[in-house]
């Protein structure tokens, strides 16, 4: 039996995970051109099932096919709830234990315009993107409360409301969000949106067994950032992340995921091309457990994996992935911890971790040709260790040569 800490269960709400690894969500844009999952969307969540994490944190899955950031993105709403329950039923035939959640999004000013509508926040420079109206905000917390609605009714087991990477509702909470409404300037403004529709999720669920938790950008990186001062300000200041992780447990959110910086950014993900972004990383997740008694997800562990990487640590095996998490686990800096890229290199990962058969693992190489496909709108996997998505990473290189 695995006596490490990476292996316990944990209870996250009223439900319970199996072990501590986190499959965080990875958009693989492959759904039709109705945001329905494909064939290949079964088949990359089947893998990851049997990869047994002891959550699965689903992609983001937009509420809305008039804004959004992927053409092929998945979609969540009644029309679609079908295939979404059969994706589903299906991860579970092949593995009962693991908590599946959907995470939601709506893509606000990070929309392509070359297929739906940029809408924003607070002016985002551009006279042509329109600033929504308090109406227009209230109407997409609406649609929020339905996805959580139509997860639950779906199978899953609870939902990420997304405030990461420059979403909207990461767009919301800013210092740079100095609307005059009930939507921006005070903190109490900038995080209404939050409360108020994590609040309508909760009445409308009726199920406090159905979890709910919040994925967000603890430092964005940007000026008037989350994360910073004021609304001109890019410097690191924790003073109204830790002001809002305490907003969230008070209204009863289920777990809190520490994710950072704008979609693609090196902050998010670490990579040789800043390997000590993974500390920085370990650091948000030990100041939000100070903070916070529900169960806190860390991200960024990647760029780890056997402690073939950069950092400048002169002994391999205290740089590894499993060095890192079993340490973070039991020195208390973080609950879970989560693999984004990871899971793309190797789906089996957490199993394969969990039961020591690390020499067949494939390593993530933080190449970021993920992302890469992401950004050309193809169909996202890994173009390291995997035939198809290698294919497809060539293609849009001689595109770009051409
Ligand atoms: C191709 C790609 C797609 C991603 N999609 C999502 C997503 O849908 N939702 C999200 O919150 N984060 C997304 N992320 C961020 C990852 O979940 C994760 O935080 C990041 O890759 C850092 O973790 P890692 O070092 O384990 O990869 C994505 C990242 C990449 C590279």
């Amino acid at each position: 039996m695995n006596s490490q800490m990476i292996a316990s269960p944990i209870r996250i709400g009223k439900k319970v995970a199996p072990n501590r690894i986190v499959t965080q969500p990875m958009e693989c844009n492959d759904a039709d051109s109705s945001g329905n999952p494909t064939d290949l969307t079964f088949q990359r969540y089947r893998r990851i099932a049997e990869g047994g994490a002891g959550v699965i944190n689903f992609e983001s899955l937009t509420i809305t096919l008039e804004s959004r950031a992927r053409k092929n993105q998945l979609l969540i709403t009644e029309e679609n709830a079908k295939k979404l329950e059969r994706l589903i039923r299906e991860m579970r035939a092949v593995n009962h234990e693991s908590l599946i959640l959907f995470q939601l999004n709506h893509s606000g000013r990070l929309s392509e315009k070359a297929f739906s509508k940029v809408v924003s926040v607070y002016p985002t420079g551009d006279p042509t993107v329109h600033v929504l109206t308090e109406k227009e905000v209230e109407a997409i917390a609406s649609s929020f409360v339905k996805a959580a609605v139509i997860s639950k009714q779906v199978g899953a087991d609870g939902i990420d409301f997304k405030h990461c990477h420059g979403y909207i509702g990461a767009e919301m909470v800013r210092p740079a969000n100095t609307r005059q409404d009930r939507f921006g300037g005070s903190f109490e403004n900038r995080t209404r949106f939050t409360r108020e529709t994590a609040r309508q999720m909760r009445t409308a669920l009726d199920d406090e067994s159905f979890l709910i938790g919040v994925r967000f950008s603890i430092y964005d990186g940007i000026a008037g950032g989350f994360g910073t001062s004021g609304p001109e300000e890019v410097i690191e200041d924790l003073g109204e992340p830790i002001a809002f992780v305490t907003m969230l447990e008070e209204i009863g959110m289920d777990y809190i995921n520490v994710s950072a910086g704008i979609a693609g950014s090196e902050i998010t993900q670490p990579s040789k091309k800043y390997p000590e972004g993974v500390y920085r990383h370990f650091g948000w997740t030990k100041a939000v457990k100070k903070t916070v008694e529900i169960p806190v997800i860390g991200s960024g562990y990647s760029y780890l994996r056997d402690g073939k990487n950069n950092l400048q640590e002169p002994e391999r095996s205290k740089k590894s992935f499993l060095y890192w998490a079993e340490k973070n686990l039991k020195d208390g800096n973080v609950d879970l911890v989560g693999i984004g890229r990871q899971s793309l290199a190797d789906p089996l990962f957490p199993r394969k971790i969990l039961s020591g058969e690390t020499q067949s693992i494939d390593y993530c190489t933080t190449c970021d040709r993920c992302l890469a496909l992401m950004l050309a709108q193809k169909e996202v996997g890994c173009a390291i260790h995997n035939a198809y998505y290698r294919d497809l990473y060539r293609r849009i290189k001689k595109e770009a040569q051409s």
